[in-house]
C-alpha cells in the first residue's frame, strides 16, 4: 500500500525529521541525485495558480533524475469539458509514479489519495492544508534557529483562510511553540485550530496590533490576506491592507528574528525589510526545492 502526503498529520514527528535531515543532503550534493528516480514520471497537476510550489516540485523531480508531465491550467484539460475529479485522478495515475496536486476545494486530495492507484502530494486544498509548504517552513526554521523546540511563532495576517498557518502550527505541535496570533477580527485564527493547542497544552496569545509586538519573535510568520477564499469583495477591501511589516519596526527585535512568508507578498512586507538580516522569505522558497526532494524520495521508497 502507498503512502500519500495529505495533511502534515499523515507524518509523524520521526518522518518529519527524517524529511528534513534528507533534504539537508540534498541541498548539500544537489547535482548528483540524477539516478534517484531515473525512468520515474511525476505528475504536476496544478487546478489553482501557482508559481514556488508547481516549479519548486518541478525542479525537484528533474534533480532527482524524474520526467514531469502535467498542467497548470485546468482549463486546457478534459474537465472542462465536465471530467470529474475521480476520473482525472483515474487517468493521471495509470501514466505517473506519483501525482502533486493543487486544487481549490477542501478535501480534494484526500478523495484523490482515495480513488489514486500511486502516491499523492496535497500542494494545496482550498483554506485547509500544505503540508509541503510546511515542511519547507520547518526546514528553513531549523536552519535559521538550528533548532525545532521551544521558539515563539508570531503568526500575522491572515489566520482564517492562509492555509500555511494551520498546517504548521499542527506541525510545530511536536516541538513545543509558544504562538502569537497577530490578526484582525475578521480574520481570525479558527476556533477548531485554538482547540487543539488548548488540547495539548500548548500556550497562544491572540493580538490585533502587530506594531510594538514583534520583539519576544523568533520566528515572525507573514502571511498574505488570501483574496481568492473571499465570498464578500467589501470584506476583502476592509482587511487587505490590515498590516504592513517596514524595517523601522524591526527595531528592538531578538538578533536571530528571522521573517518568513509562503509567498506571493502582496503589500504585508515592504521592500525595504528585503535588505534586513531578517529576511528570510527567498531562502525559504528556494528550501522548497530541496523538501520537495526529499518527500517525493522518500513516498516512492528511495530514502534510508
Ligand atoms: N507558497 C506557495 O504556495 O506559493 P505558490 O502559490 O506560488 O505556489
Amino acid at each position: 500500500m502507498h503512502k500519500s502526503l495529505i495533511s502534515i498529520h499523515d507524518f509523524s514527528k520521526e518522518e518529519i525529521l527524517h524529511i528534513l535531515d534528507v533534504a539537508k543532503k540534498f541541498e548539500a550534493d544537489k547535482y548528483n541525485c540524477q539516478d534517484i528516480l531515473r525512468s520515474k514520471v511525476i505528475a504536476c497537476i496544478f487546478f489553482e495558480p501557482s508559481t514556488r510550489t508547481r516549479l519548486s516540485f518541478e525542479t525537484a523531480s528533474n534533480r532527482l533524475g524524474a520526467r514531469v508531465i502535467g498542467f497548470s491550467d485546468a482549463g486546457n484539460t478534459s474537465v472542462s469539458k465536465g471530467e470529474s475529479l475521480n476520473d482525472t485522478i483515474k487517468m493521471v495515475s495509470n501514466y505517473a509514479d506519483l501525482i502533486v496536486m493543487r486544487h481549490p476545494l477542501e478535501g480534494s486530495a484526500r478523495y484523490a489519495s482515495e480513488v489514486s492507484s500511486v502516491p499523492i502530494i496535497n500542494a494545496g486544498d482550498g483554506a485547509n492544508q500544505h503540508p509541503t509548504q510546511t515542511l519547507l517552513d520547518l526546514y528553513s526554521i531549523r536552519q535559521t534557529q538550528g533548532k525545532l523546540e521551544n521558539l515563539t511563532i508570531n503568526m500575522v495576517g491572515d489566520l482564517k483562510y492562509g492555509r500555511t498557518v494551520h498546517s504548521l502550527l499542527q506541525a510545530m505541535s511536536h516541538f513545543n511553540p509558544e504562538f502569537i496570533f497577530t490578526a484582525p477580527e475578521e480574520l481570525k485564527m479558527p476556533v477548531e485550530y485554538k482547540v487543539f493547542l488548548k488540547e495539548r497544552g500548548i500556550p497562544f496569545t491572540e493580538r490585533t496590533e502587530l506594531s510594538g509586538n514583534i520583539q519576544d519573535t523568533d520566528i515572525l510568520y507573514m502571511t498574505r490576506v488570501q483574496q481568492e477564499r473571499f465570498t464578500d469583495p467589501m470584506e476583502y477591501e476592509k482587511v487587505k491592507d490590515v498590516y504592513r511589516l517596514t524595517a523601522s519596526m524591526l527595531e528592538g527585535c531578538k538578533s536571530n528574528m528571522k521573517i518568513l512568508h509562503p509567498l506571493p507578498r502582496v503589500n504585508e512586507i515592504s521592500e525595504d525589510v528585503d535588505t534586513t538580516p531578517y529576511a528570510y522569505y527567498f531562502k525559504q522558497a528556494e528550501n522548497g526545492v530541496y523538501v520537495r526532494m526529499a518527500i517525493i524520495a522518500y513516498l516512492l521508497g528511495k530514502t534510508k
